[in-house]
C-alpha cells in the first residue's frame, strides 16, 4: 500500500508482552527518557533489570555500532520505573514513528507518567551553561514541516485523531517541580520556557538562532517533542526539562562553536543535582 511504515498494534503488543515476561510482572508507573549525557540517571535504579534494545522484538535497531542502548526496569524513590538509556533521534535517520515507538510500549506496560530530558542550546540569552529549563510549551518545527509521528491512519486504541496540546506539559507536575527546585536550592539555575524541536544534526546558524529568539523560543534541541506528542496522544502525563549545555550564538562576530564534548561536559557537571531533581519528581508521581 501507499501508506508509510508504522508499527501495528499487534507488533507493539508483542514487544510489550516480551518485556512483561522478562520483568517478573512488574508494572512501571513512570517512564524516563534520558538525553545526551543524562544516562547516569539510570545508575540509581534499585534492583535493575536491564534489557538491551537488540533483544527486544520489533524495537528499532540502534545505528550506533557496538552500543545497543537498553531499557532499565527497577525502582527509583521506591516507585517502579522504566528508564530508556539511549534514545532514537530523527537525525540518525529514523522516521519519527520509529523514534516514538517506545512511548506506546510504555503505555502498554502500564505507565501513567513520562519524564523526558534533553541537552539543549540556550536561545534565551539569560540562560547559562548548566542551567535547567523546565519545558512549559514547545514549537514543533519538525512536525509543522510535515514530520509528525501521529501522521498516518490514527491508532484508535491509543488516542484521538486530533489530540489537543492543552496542558501538554502537566501543570500539577510543573507546580510540584517549582517546590522541588526550592527544596534543592536550585532556584538560580532554574527557568521555565519554550523548547523548539528541530531535525538536526547540525547546530543552528546565527540567522536561525536569531529567528528562534525573535519568535519567543528559549531553548532549542533535536529531540523530545516527537516522544511527547505520542505520549500525550495516549494520555501519559508528561514532565520534561532541558539541560542547557551551550549558549546559542546570536552574534555574527562570535567565533564560538558549540561542540558535542562541551555538551557532555555540562551534563556531567549537573549529574548529581539532576538525579536528585528526577528522584523527587518520581516520588511525587508515585503518590498520584
Ligand atoms: Cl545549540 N542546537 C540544537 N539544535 N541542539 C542542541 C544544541 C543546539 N545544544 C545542544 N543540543
Amino acid at each position: 500500500d501507499s501508506i508509510e511504515g508504522r508499527y501495528s498494534y499487534y507488533q507493539l503488543k508483542e514487544t510489550a508482552d516480551y518485556l512483561k515476561e522478562n520483568i517478573n510482572c512488574m508494572v512501571p508507573k513512570v517512564a524516563i527518557i534520558c538525553g545526551s549525557g543524562l544516562g547516569p540517571l539510570a545508575e540509581g535504579i534499585e534492583n535493575p533489570i536491564e534489557i538491551t534494545y537488540d533483544r527486544i522484538p520489533c524495537f528499532p535497531k540502534s545505528t550506533v555500532i557496538g552500543h545497543s542502548g537498553s531499557l532499565v526496569f527497577g525502582c527509583l524513590s521506591g516507585v517502579p520505573v522504566v528508564v530508556m538509556k539511549g534514545r532514537f533521534h530523527f537525525y540518525e535517520g529514523y522516521p519519527v514513528w520509529k523514534v516514538t515507538m517506545p512511548c506506546r510500549i510504555f503505555k502498554l506496560l502500564g505507565c501513567s507518567f513520562l519524564i523526558v530530558t534533553n541537552a539543549a542550546g540556550g536561545v534565551n540569552q539569560r540562560f547559562k551553561v548548566g542551567d535547567i529549563m523546565m519545558i512549559k510549551d514547545h514549537v514543533f518545527l519538525l512536525g509543522l514541516s510535515g514530520n509528525n509521528p501521529l501522521r498516518g491512519p490514527n491508532e484508535d486504541m491509543f488516542g484521538r485523531r486530533v489530540p489537543s496540546m492543552t496542558n501538554c506539559y502537566d501543570m500539577d507536575l510543573r507546580k510540584h517541580a517549582r517546590k522541588v527546585v526550592k527544596q534543592l536550592g536550585l532556584e538560580k539555575k532554574f527557568h521555565e520556557g519554550v523548547y523548539a524541536s528541530v531535525g538536526g544534526p547540525n547546530y543552528e546558524s546565527v540567522a536561525e538562532m536569531r529567528m528562534l529568539s525573535t519568535v519567543g523560543i528559549d531553548a532549542v534541541g533535536m529531540s523530545t517533542v516527537p516522544e511527547v506528542l505520542v505520549a500525550r496522544h495516549c494520555d501519559l502525563a508528561v514532565f520534561a526539562f532541558s539541560l542547557i549545555t551551550n549558549e546559542g550564538i546570536l552574534d555574527y562576530n562570535s567565533t564560538k562553536k558549540p561542540g558535542h564534548l562541551e555538551v557532555l561536559k555540562a551534563a556531567k557537571a549537573m549529574e548529581g543535582p539532576l538525579q536528585d531533581f528526577v528522584k523527587e519528581m518520581v516520588k511525587f508521581m508515585g503518590c498520584k
